[in-house]
């Protein structure tokens, strides 16, 4: 038995998408996948819509009878600020606006390690800490994550904030600590969906790593989540590549190197992120 019958993923057509859309097709009777770039082939039970949700009105007619909304759409990088303003700032309101209007009862987001990246690399953080972003990009994942409390708060629409630190290859010594496999984080995606009764929580998107800086144990306890991977193991193979003792400039702090970007300029180009789109058959 499927217990959703729609299920709304923004940002389907990005890395992460590509790997929650097969996960999420299994749980919901129709997957309806939103994205502004194409997708290419969808799966047997799935719908794409190509949508900016800067705009309401496609936004709204799009979350009509929808159960749940997993909302991964976002610009991704620190960059021109009207570029945030639309995806990450008008976009995230779009999407809690028309939940409320539509009745939608929960929201699981993709934020980032980027809305507290200013905190120090060698202390450990956890899931009550003030805000401290490192870019505008960073910033945007704030003005996402308060939106979701108050909406919980006065509307009592709930919200999983995940903070993803890196859901991506492990290249860099940073990335030891800051890991999220993608099996983890579709263990965490799939989990806020089966949890009865969600609230507003935060948690931290990332692997159960040996050098891990930030302290998840609220959210893995009260959500039951079975967290599995460490990034330890790709040790070795790094250390032929790079000289582990050596840290990068961005690396004191928790944002890597967005904590060093130039505001409102790319900030993942330094970071040899590997392109690997799951790819659907
Ligand atoms: N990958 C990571 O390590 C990481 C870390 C922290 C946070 N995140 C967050 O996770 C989410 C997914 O990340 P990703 O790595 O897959 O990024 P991505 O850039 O590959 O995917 C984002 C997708 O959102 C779409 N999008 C952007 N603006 C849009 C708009 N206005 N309307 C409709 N679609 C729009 C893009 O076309 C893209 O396909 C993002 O919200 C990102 O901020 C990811």
């Amino acid at each position: 038995m499927k217990k959703y019958n729609k299920i709304v993923l923004t940002g389907a057509s990005g890395r992460l998408g590509s790997y929650l859309r097969e996960p999420l097709s299994k749980i919901t009777k129709k997957l309806v996948s939103i994205d502004k770039e194409d997708i290419g082939k969808t799966l047997h039970n799935e719908v794409f819509k190509k949508l900016n949700i800067k705009n309401f009105k496609e936004v709204n007619k799009i979350l009509k009878k929808t159960d749940l909304i997993i909302h991964f759409g976002a610009y991704s990088n620190e960059g021109p600020f009207q570029e945030i303003l639309e995806s990450n700032i008008l976009g995230t309101y779009n999407i809690w606006k028309s939940a409320k209007k539509n009745k939608i009862k929960r929201i699981i987001f993709a934020s980032s390690i980027h809305s507290v990246g200013m905190y120090r690399a060698n202390e450990t953080i956890n899931h009550k800490v003030m805000h401290k972003p490192d870019t505008f990009y960073g910033l945007s994942k704030c003005f996402g994550e308060n939106l979701a409390q108050m909406y919980w708060d006065k509307c009592g629409i709930e919200c999983l904030t995940i903070r993803i630190l890196s859901c991506a290859k492990v290249t860099s010594k940073r990335s030891l600590s800051t890991w999220l496999s993608y099996d983890d984080l579709i263990r965490i995606v799939i989990q806020s969906t089966k949890i009865k009764k969600l609230g507003f929580e935060i948690i931290y998107g990332v692997s159960n790593n040996k050098r891990l800086n930030v302290d998840n144990t609220n959210a893995t306890k009260k959500l039951k989540i079975n967290i599995k991977d460490n990034a330890e193991k790709f040790l070795n193979k790094l250390v032929q590549k790079l000289d582990i003792k050596k840290d990068k400039p961005g690396d004191k702090y928790l944002g890597g190197p967005f904590s060093i970007a130039k505001l409102e300029s790319d900030a993942m180009s330094s970071m040899k992120i590997i392109n690997d789109k799951k790819k659907i058959n």
